[in-house]
């Protein structure tokens, strides 16, 4: 849902500073053909942390050549057990598909209605634009899946992250108002995170 480009494409040129709506283009003398190509997803991501779970991203950061195009994916990686937490992406909708394991999708509309579904192999699932969502791996194996998103930037508000581990934190106050707990509680939480 990004806007369309009004030329060809604009490889990012990633020395200058990202600016509104991305980079500036690097001049068409430059380019070459590694501008339109990628292999940032073909590696297996950590999934040794807090989650069992590892995202690595193919936007216009790390994929100049998207830049202006108004797509991008991602490779996901899960433990047995792993899960990826529950966020949304405030500028895209996202698609993916299962390659290995067996994944728990699920997302939960503004409407507080929650959907899910158990994936194999081969099946897709599609996220409406903004909706908080998560994929947790409920298999034995490992899990792998590729997500594809329609902006070059989608962005990630991870729910945990964002309330629990912010710089500066968001006071104990609004917190333990807000999920009607202790400050113990909201301490413990914050404590995972390193906060
Ligand atoms: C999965 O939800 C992803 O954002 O790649
Ligand atoms: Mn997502």
């Amino acid at each position: 849902s990004d806007p369309d480009p009004l030329q060809d494409f604009c490889i990012g040129d990633t020395k200058s500073e990202f600016s509104v709506n991305g980079f500036p283009c690097k001049p068409a003398t430059k380019v070459t053909s590694d501008d339109f190509f990628f292999d940032g997803l073909s590696q297996e991501g950590n999934t040794s942390n807090l989650f069992g779970s590892n995202v690595t991203q193919a936007n216009v950061v790390a994929f100049p050549g998207l830049n202006t195009l108004g797509i991008s994916m991602n490779r996901v990686d899960f433990a047995p057990g792993g899960i990826n937490p529950p966020h949304s992406h405030p500028r895209a909708t996202e698609t993916g598909v299962l390659i290995n394991g067996k994944l728990l999708v699920g997302l939960i509309t503004t409407g507080n209605v929650f959907y899910s579904k158990i994936l194999s192999p081969g099946q897709m699932f599609v996220i409406p634009k903004g909706l908080v969502h998560f994929q947790m791996n409920v298999g034995e194996e490992k899990a792998l899946t590729f997500t594809a998103f329609n902006s070059h930037l989608p962005g990630a508000v991870v729910v945990p992250r964002n309330l629990f581990a912010s710089k500066p934190s968001v006071p104990d106050g609004v917190l333990t108002k807000a999920f009607q707990v202790d400050k113990r509680v909201i301490d413990e939480i914050k404590s995972k995170f390193g906060a």
